[in-house]
């Protein structure tokens, strides 16, 4: 886990009170923090799909059916997903081509499932454990931050 990163982040959450600014800066400061990075952002729940929420990077696919590709299997199962490869994996859904190594992570604020945090590189296999507990730490304060806030029923 990369404690330093996990400080700087509390310290910005200190300085934000807006729930769609907070999420915007966030996918800046992972962006900025993280190396080998071509584009991160996130994806929320609304009806049957995930849709395209704040993110740094390429023009991306706007929405994505829950139980395909990466970001729709992290959210149906609940479960972050490391791709070392993303042409191995079934029904990736490739918004760039370059892609090559993806992460995808579960978002829930106050226990509920709201969306997922997806990252990629256009390096194989970029992400790693250490990678998975820093994001998942990063998401919990995020999650906390936002824990008295229905933002998402105002997104879409
Ligand atoms: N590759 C993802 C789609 C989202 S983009 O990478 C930004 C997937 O298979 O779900």
């Amino acid at each position: 886990m990369n404690e330093l990163m996990i400080k700087q982040y509390c310290g910005l959450l200190e300085t934000m009170d807006e729930p769609l600014s907070i999420i915007s800066n966030t996918c800046a400061f992972i962006s900025d923090m993280m190396s080998e990075v071509s584009w991160v952002g996130f994806y929320f729940k609304h009806d049957d799909n995930l849709l395209l929420g704040p993110f740094q990077g390429h023009v991306a696919c706007t929405k994505l059916p829950i139980g395909q590709g990466v970001c729709g299997t992290c959210f149906k199962k609940n479960t972050a997903l490391i791709v070392d490869d993303v042409h191995e994996f079934e029904g990736h859904i490739a918004c760039d081509n370059g892609s090559k190594s993806e992460i995808v992570l579960p978002f829930l604020i106050n226990n509920e499932l709201v969306g997922v945090l997806d990252l990629d590189s256009y390096m194989f296999a970029r992400f790693k454990t250490h990678d998975l507990e820093t994001l998942s730490k990063l998401l919990e304060l995020l999650g906390t931050k936002l824990k008295d806030q229905s933002i998402i029923d105002k997104f879409f």
